[in-house]
């Protein structure tokens, strides 16, 4: 005997709350698993998923690692620290190990980033992070956000590749000194791996 369709809609509602919330109880605590392990400089595997945090510096030369390749079109002009609203801006850094650019380089970020306040101090910024192998890590971190100026800035990760295939996180990036043609950002990555991850097939290199 076929159910009335109000009961079988309600039925199938029911069931879909109960898938919901059985994966819900399968997602791990996101924000603390990250939280919970200080460890600034390696990472760990506490069986909630590992961690890894790293901290590089990155270097940016106007007109040599990065430039303006759009004009913007209003707002603030340009100065140290702002750049007209729709500035499209460029850019290809060395990572180092330490705050001195004649450090080892570990990487390089390179992205973009689009000036989007008129008072020309915010704009939303992407790039790739990569890792040629420092502390044995080989691989890339993608992230998204949006970027301060001035100011410290926390990008979620959108994902990875190589070592990083499944990251998520954040990377923290902060500007040490605004003065001068070369501006250096302590970059924070933090990393995590939930545990479903560790289930996940391992993509293989694309040709
Ligand atoms: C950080 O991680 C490394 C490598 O796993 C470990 O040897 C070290 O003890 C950790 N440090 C802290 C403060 O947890
Ligand atoms: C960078 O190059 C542009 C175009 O040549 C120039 O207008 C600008 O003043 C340069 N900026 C710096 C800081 O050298």
């Amino acid at each position: 005997m076929a159910a009335p369709s109000a009961a079988r809609s309600l039925l199938l509602c029911v069931m879909v709350t109960a898938f919901l919330h059985h994966l819900q109880l399968q997602i791990p605590p996101v924000a603390t698993a990250a939280a919970a392990s200080p460890n600034k400089t390696d990472g760990r595997d506490d069986g909630r998923g590992k961690t890894f945090s790293l901290t590089l510096y990155q270097h940016e030369t106007i007109n040599k690692t990065a430039y303006m390749v759009v004009d913007g079109v209003t707002g603030a002009g340009v100065s140290q620290t702002t750049t007209p609203f729709g500035t499209i801006y460029v850019f290809r850094d060395d990572l180092t190990v330490s705050a001195d650019r004649a450090s080892r380089v570990a990487g390089v970020a390179e992205g973009s980033s689009i000036t989007t306040s008129l008072d020309g101090l915010q704009s939303l910024s992407l790039a790739k992070i990569t890792l040629h192998g420092h502390r044995g890590h080989r691989g890339s971190v993608s992230v998204l956000g949006g970027t301060y100026n001035t100011k410290p800035s926390d990008y979620p990760v959108v994902g990875g590749t190589g070592d990083f295939a499944y990251a998520l996180g954040y990377v923290r990036s902060s500007p040490l000194d605004l003065r001068g043609r070369t501006v250096t950002y302590k970059m924070e990555l933090h990393l995590y791996w939930p545990p479903y991850a560790h289930y996940a097939p391992v993509p293989h290199k694309p040709v």
